[in-house]
């Protein structure tokens, strides 16, 4: 680090790396005062340098050859925003190698691939910072790992993913299709034209896995995580869920019982007056209950350049400081070898719809198929008659393998005509 000077290799120069140059550039002044020292961005690693970018950079300071960063010894912190697992792993390894501090916001390379990297800074001594990896702009990273470094979590449950918050909000409030609003979002450019990272739960369990590892100091990967996304979820769900005062989200859930940790992505009802009900659109929150701190929720935009850059650029700060008094950060917290529950040992509370016969002792036959699975039933009702007899069932909490038993045998009844939907509900009212 030169007198006063930290200096900047970025690696990618997309949504998020021409945002953050651009906000390096715009608040300069106060960025040199938070980190003690001024930040320049050195050179650019692209993949056509010959694009224009509108960042306060000259078209020299751009090259194709991402290793001549990670090997300049002139360069301090290294930032990655190229995205997917390489070349991005193999260039962080090699700039941790040569002393570089990392700033990322790379989820899907720290949910797969993340032990790698986190054993190579520590071993290095090295900052590996990561906040914009989950939900943008919303600082959580720092938060949960520090700032509650004193208390214990029992449970993160978040709204990670805009683009499936986005489809489910329109579903919601126009009556929409699943189809009908994605095509929305991507005329709006809320979900890519090849949307499935998003809406089946890939991206979110991502997160998941990140928010997991950090919460219960055990490292969880995306591969651990149970992933169900939205592409079945219905008109009439949604219209059900409403009804009964419910709202329907993609939720990535991180629990921890028994010194087991659970993780998971899926659809669920969540009530009306839970704060992650009012979480619209494009919007991430994250609901985090900690044993003193209680309930907390951190809300904001959870993508888009700008949002994110604030966070990359926090990081920058923050290891820039570092830098200049030769120190670092918190570094990896996953001491702690749990145990992760499969999905069927979870326990949760089960919406069910079923179109039935309608017949004497149709009630008792379906109760029955419950009962001897151990799945008991805190309300039912019937709507409709004859053809149309509808009953619903939300369960108590039971365990997910008991209750696909279950639905497995209503499937099979004479007594049951269809099972017209089948949805988790989760978030008791706060
Ligand atoms: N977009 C968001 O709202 C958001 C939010 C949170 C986190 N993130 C994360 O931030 C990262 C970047 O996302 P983004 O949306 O900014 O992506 P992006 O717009 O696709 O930008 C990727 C950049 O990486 C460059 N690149 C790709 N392959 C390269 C290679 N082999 N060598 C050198 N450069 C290469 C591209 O160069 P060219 O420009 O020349 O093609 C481009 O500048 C990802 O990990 C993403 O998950 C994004």
């Amino acid at each position: 680090m030169s007198e006063g000077t930290i200096r900047i290799g970025m690696l990618g120069c997309g949504t998020v790396g021409a945002a953050t140059l651009r906000l390096l550039h715009e608040h300069a002044d106060d960025i040199a005062m938070r980190a003690g020292c001024r930040a320049e961005v050195a050179r650019v690693a692209v993949r056509d340098p010959g694009k224009d970018r509108g960042v306060p950079l000259p078209r020299e300071a751009f090259t194709t050859d991402a290793a001549s960063i990670v090997d300049d010894p002139e360069i301090d912190v290294v930032c990655e925003v190229i995205g997917g697992i390489e070349p991005a792993k193999e260039l962080l390894l090699r700039a941790l190698a040569n002393g570089k501090s990392i700033v990322t916001a790379n989820k899907e390379l720290l949910a797969t691939e993340g032990k790698e990297l986190f054993d190579a800074a520590d071993a290095a001594g090295l900052d590996l910072l990561f906040e914009a990896s989950v939900a943008g702009g919303v600082p959580l990273i720092r938060p949960l790992k520090e700032s509650l470094a004193g208390d214990r979590i029992d449970r993160v449950i978040g709204i990670v993913n805009g683009t499936t918050n986005y489809v489910l909000t329109r579903m919601s409030e126009q009556g929409w299709s699943f189809e009908e609003a994605l095509r929305e979002a991507q005329r709006l450019g809320f979900a890519e034209a090849d949307p499935t990272a998003d809406v089946e739960g890939f991206d979110a369990a991502a997160k998941c896995a990140i928010l997991a590892s950090i919460a219960f100091n055990s490292r969880v990967v995306a591969g651990d995580v149970y992933r169900e996304g939205i592409t079945r979820v219905t008109a009439l769900d949604i219209a059900d869920a409403r009804r009964m005062g419910y709202v329907v989200k993609l939720l990535a859930i991180a629990e921890l019982e028994d010194e087991e940790i659970s993780a998971r992505v899926h659809p669920a009802m969540i009530p009306q007056a839970h704060p992650l009900a009012a979480v619209r659109d494009a919007s991430n929150a994250v609901f985090v209950e900690g044993q003193k701190v209680g309930q907390l929720m951190f809300y904001g935009p959870g993508a888009g350049g700008d949002p994110t850059a604030t966070a990359v650029v926090g990081d920058l700060v923050t290891a820039a400081r570092n830098r200049s008094i030769g120190g670092r950060s918190m570094g990896c917290t996953c001491v702690l070898d749990r145990r992760i529950r499969s999905m069927d040992d979870t326990r949760g509370q089960y919406y069910l719809n079923l179109h039935v016969a309608d017949r004497p002792g149709v009630l008792a036959e379906i109760a029955g198929d419950f009962g001897h699975n151990g799945v008991s039933i805190e309300r039912v009702w019937q709507e409709g008659s004859g053809d149309e007899a509808t009953l619903v069932f939300i369960t108590h909490r039971a365990q997910e393998g008991a209750l696909q038993k279950t639905l497995q045998e209503l499937r099979e009844s004479p007594a049951v005509r269809a099972v017209a939907s089948v949805l988790r509900v989760e978030g008791e009212e706060p």
